[in-house]
């Protein structure tokens, strides 16, 4: 991350060489850059339909809510470069007619609020802001929901965060029914670097928040078209000792997984979208053999229906009925019935949702269920190959069918033929976890007392 900070030698640039307002936005769009928020819409062509939208107030608005879960590269970059992003909305602002700009920020983010603040007092100090551009920062309320883009210009003017129907789109009609151009955080970081060096430099990078079951997690900047591959193995080191990697999450609750198999896949808006994924706003999760496919896609289902705002009912009650079949799932009590009805509730709450969230709700679930398919199975089995779900204990594939495990079982729970993977009956079974210890090639998992009814 090389932003610069503090200098506003872009703004400098465009008075000095007296750089036109059109010309800026043809800038912008040369760079090719697109809206690193989610939806990768181009830039430039959104800030061209802001420039010709009628009326003299128009608002510029910097999306800094960063709800995903595994995503907090906004965070960093509000916290390290704030006057980077002031710098980009003055420059927004000259190109495209507005003169007051809003920063809405996650008021979890004490510290990215706190340097926002301070460079706001700094750069009206300084004369960078007060005079043809102005920002106030505004608090998020709270909500995933309420950084879409709709649900959050509601937020900002004291109303109840909740989307409405596009169109009108905020360009048309956003703040005050003025026109509004929203971009995320990391989107405005990059203008800055567009102006002073030019689009052709533009090396369209994207900020990768790494975290879970890798050697190096972390904030990765690579070039769009960067495989999955490289930034796991080549950047984060891999796999932890002992373990396998066997997919990654990207997008958060409103992304997919992409298993190891498609690792070759490049990091850009269109390849990841062609594998059932969405490049989102770059929360990556890496996952090994630990993770349940589907618990892990339970939970961000369950993410999207807890932080649903109830306007619509196919988010509202569809999102928690989605929930329900996958607890039912995940308690050994599902049916292939369950696993049809994942996929077509999924699609209906695609089709029929009002906003971002409920349309793409469903995306963890089915992209696990294309992918994982055979786990899902498992589960109906009462089986759960990572070992995360049901109360009992599990053989997984690595039994070399010893027999050594039922030899030591108390209540004669395990059978199997000599030389061939073993199996526990849930029923016999009293979960007195001996089989595990006794195992010699840890092929036995689970006893997970948690997830007890
Ligand atoms: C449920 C939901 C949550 C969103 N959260 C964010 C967010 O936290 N930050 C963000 O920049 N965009 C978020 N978006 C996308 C915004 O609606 C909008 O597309 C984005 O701020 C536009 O900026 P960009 O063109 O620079 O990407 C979210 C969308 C949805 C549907």
């Amino acid at each position: 991350m090389n932003f610069g900070n503090g200098q506003y030698q872009a703004i400098k640039k465009i008075y000095a060489e007296k750089i036109a307002p059109a010309t800026i936005i043809e800038m912008i769009e040369a760079s090719g850059l697109r809206g690193r928020g989610g939806a990768g819409f181009p830039t430039g062509k959104k800030w061209r339909l802001l420039a010709q939208a009628p009326g003299t107030e128009k608002f510029v608005v910097c999306n800094g809510d960063e709800g995903d879960p595994g995503a907090f590269m906004d965070r960093a970059i509000m916290e390290q470069f704030p006057h980077t992003i002031l710098e980009a909305m003055r420059i927004a602002g000259y190109a495209v007619g507005a003169q007051k700009g809003v920063i809405y920020v996650r008021a979890e983010y004490p510290e990215a609020v706190a340097n926002l603040q301070t460079a706001i007092d700094q750069a009206h100090r300084d004369g960078n802001l007060g005079q043809d551009f102005d920002v106030v920062i505004r608090l998020g309320a709270g909500a995933y929901v309420c950084g879409e883009e709709t649900a959050l210009l509601n937020s900002v003017m004291g109303e109840r965060g909740e989307p409405h129907p596009r169109p009108p789109y905020p360009t048309e009609s956003g703040l005050y029914g003025k026109p509004t151009m929203i971009n995320n955080v990391e989107t405005l970081a990059n203008i800055p670097n567009i102006i002073l060096n030019g689009p052709e430099n533009f090396k369209n990078t994207k900020i990768f928040a790494v975290s879970g079951a890798v050697q190096k997690s972390g904030l990765v900047e690579v070039p769009l078209g960067t495989t999955i591959a490289e930034l796991v193995y080549q950047y984060c080191g891999g796999a932890k000792p002992g373990h396998t990697i066997k997919a990654v999450q990207i997008g958060g609750p409103s992304g997919g997984c992409i298993p190891a198999s498609l690792f070759d896949t490049p990091l850009d808006y269109d390849s990841i979208k062609a594998v059932g994924a969405i490049l989102g706003s770059g929360g990556l999760i890496v996952l090994d053999e630990t993770t349940c496919m589907v618990d892990f896609a339970k939970f961000f289902v369950k993410f999207s229906a807890d932080e649903s705002c109830g306007k619509c009912t196919p988010c509202r009650v569809g999102t928690k009925k989605l929930e329900a079949v996958l607890e039912k799932i995940t308690k050994g009590k599902g049916t292939t019935e369950d696993l049809i009805q994942i996929q077509t509730l999924g699609q209906q709450i695609m089709d029929t949702s009002l906003c971002g969230l409920g349309q793409s709700s469903p995306t963890p679930v089915l992209s696990a269920l294309k992918y994982f398919g055979d786990e899902f199975a498992a589960h109906l089995r009462g089986e759960c190959p990572a070992g995360v779900c049901f109360h009992g204990y599990y053989i997984t594939d690595k039994c070399v069918g010893c027999d050594l495990c039922a030899q030591k079982c108390p209540v004669g729970a395990i059978e199997g033929a000599p030389k061939t993977k073993h199996h526990i009956d849930p029923l016999v079974c009293v979960k007195c976890g001996l089989c595990a210890k006794t195992c010699p090639v840890h092929a036995i998992t689970g006893g997970n007392d948690e997830n007890n009814d």
